[in-house]
């Protein structure tokens, strides 16, 4: 969000940034000392060249690694290293890039097995409530994929099987959601139905923070976008902004 203050200077309201945020594999620094504020309440675009440590980034903010150094601060908590659950209970949620999905499980039970796998109930709670299936229904109607139901995950196209992932992140009601490549391997008619999606939950207030390669879908979507390279953002503003930016020509558009 944006604040225009008294003098007419802009302010960046932010719920989640990194400061110094690195990862170091080997030799590789595949997060070297990252700095970045997301925008609250907007949607964030992360792009940058294959390797150029997104993915590394979206796991170190989410829990699945730990950062060597550096920090993430989510609604002015440090959550740096904390496990992947509590980061969700927290507020976060994600989809992988990979598409993490228990293929010979039926759809609804995907989305009821999302809630356990967050960490918002135990695993020894009972194997459902009759409010978890009501509300797995509903979004999978609002995912648009409520027909499939019963269908096993396997059978899904893979980008129904991206709509499903985001209706396992939804039961967590993150306020705050992260997206590795969510068009990536998907047709065109269904990036249309994940853009859509975006834009209405955005518009319900939820942050989100997208890892995309498909230009299009960014540029259309996004309000900041934030370019890696090596590791660090070299650039971010607006579409259009970045877009003319030479640093982000060269980087990633390897012009
Ligand atoms: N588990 C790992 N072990 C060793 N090296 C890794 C590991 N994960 C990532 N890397 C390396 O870290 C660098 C950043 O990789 P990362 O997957 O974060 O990039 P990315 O920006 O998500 O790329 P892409 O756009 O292709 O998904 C790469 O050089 C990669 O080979
Ligand atoms: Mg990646």
């Amino acid at each position: 969000m944006t604040a225009t203050a008294a003098s007419g200077a802009t302010t960046t309201v932010s719920n989640l940034s990194t400061r110094g945020l690195t990862k170091v594999f080997g030799g590789v620094r595949a997060v070297d000392g990252a700095d970045v504020t997301f925008h609250e309440g907007k949607i964030n675009a992360l792009i940058g060249p294959n390797g150029s440590g997104k993915t590394t980034f979206f796991n170190c903010v989410t829990g699945m690694i730990k950062p060597d150094s550096g920090t993430v601060t989510f609604k002015d908590r440090d959550i740096t290293g904390k496990a992947p659950h509590a980061i969700a209970h927290a507020g976060i949620g994600r989809s992988f890039q990979l598409c993490r999905i228990f293929p010979r499980m039926s759809v609804l039970d995907n989305v009821l097995v999302a809630v356990r796998r967050t960490g918002i109930r135990s695993l020894l709670a009972p194997a459902r409530t009759e409010a978890e299936v009501t509300k797995a229904r509903q979004l999978l109607v609002r995912v648009g994929i409520d027909h499939l139901e019963n269908a096993e995950a396997r059978d899904l196209s893979y980008g129904q099987q991206k709509l499903l992932e985001l209706a396992g992140v939804l039961m967590g009601d993150p306020d705050t959601i992260m997206l590795d490549e969510p068009a990536g391997g998907v047709n065109p008619s269904l990036i249309g139905r994940i853009g859509s999606l975006v834009q209405e939950l955005n518009a319900e207030g939820t942050t989100f923070l997208i890892v995309e390669h498909n230009m299009d879908l960014v540029m259309s979507l996004s309000h900041h976008v934030i370019v890696f390279d090596r590791g660090r953002p070299i650039a971010e503003g607006t579409p259009d902004i970045v877009q003319s930016d030479p640093r982000v020509l060269e980087a990633y558009l390897g012009v």
